[in-house]
């Protein structure tokens, strides 16, 4: 098992790996090829894949705004599940981001992904109970 960088020539195989793992992504939005393709392209460090004899099993992609580290879309093939590959590719997520010098990371979860939302715990993270998230959006698509 490798974890190596994400290439937009994966694109297609990622977004099957989020289908199957029931993952929801925009992909008329920020998860479209033009996007991913301009967002790999600016920070190639960010976007990182696990393969085992070949096959892409599980992918997660940080972010970076210059004040916090995020980490976003994160999902494992259910047939690899359990195996300890979302909490490897939540710590490779994390150092990425502290080579770029976030001391803060961040996730959001829904409330009813108890997987996730354990998995975050044994990582380390702590829930803020306080804080809703607000958005403000083009569309349902972006
Ligand atoms: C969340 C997800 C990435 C976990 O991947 P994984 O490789 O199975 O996770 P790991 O094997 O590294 O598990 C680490 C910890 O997470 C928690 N966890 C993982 N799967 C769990 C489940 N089905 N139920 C409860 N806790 C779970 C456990 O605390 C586990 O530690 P343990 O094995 O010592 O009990 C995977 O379930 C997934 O792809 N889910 C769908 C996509 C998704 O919801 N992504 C997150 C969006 S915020």
């Amino acid at each position: 098992m490798e974890i190596r960088p994400l290439k937009i020539e994966d694109y297609e195989i990622i977004l099957r790996l989020w289908d199957k793992a029931g993952l929801p992504y925009k992909p008329r939005g920020r998860d479209s090829y033009e996007e991913m393709k301009r967002q790999m392209e600016n920070d190639p460090d960010l976007f990182l894949g696990v393969e085992e004899d070949g096959k892409l099993i599980g992918v997660i992609i940080a972010t970076y705004d210059g004040r916090k580290g995020w980490l976003n879309r994160i999902a494992v093939d259910p047939a690899y599940r359990g195996r300890g590959i979302g909490l490897m590719l939540t710590r490779a997520g994390e150092e990425a981001l502290r080579k770029r010098g976030a001391k803060i990371i961040a996730l959001l979860v829904e409330r009813s992904n108890q997987a996730s939302l354990n998995l975050a715990r044994q990582a380390g993270y702590v829930v803020a109970r306080d804080i809703l998230y607000l958005t403000k959006r083009e569309s349902e698509e972006v």
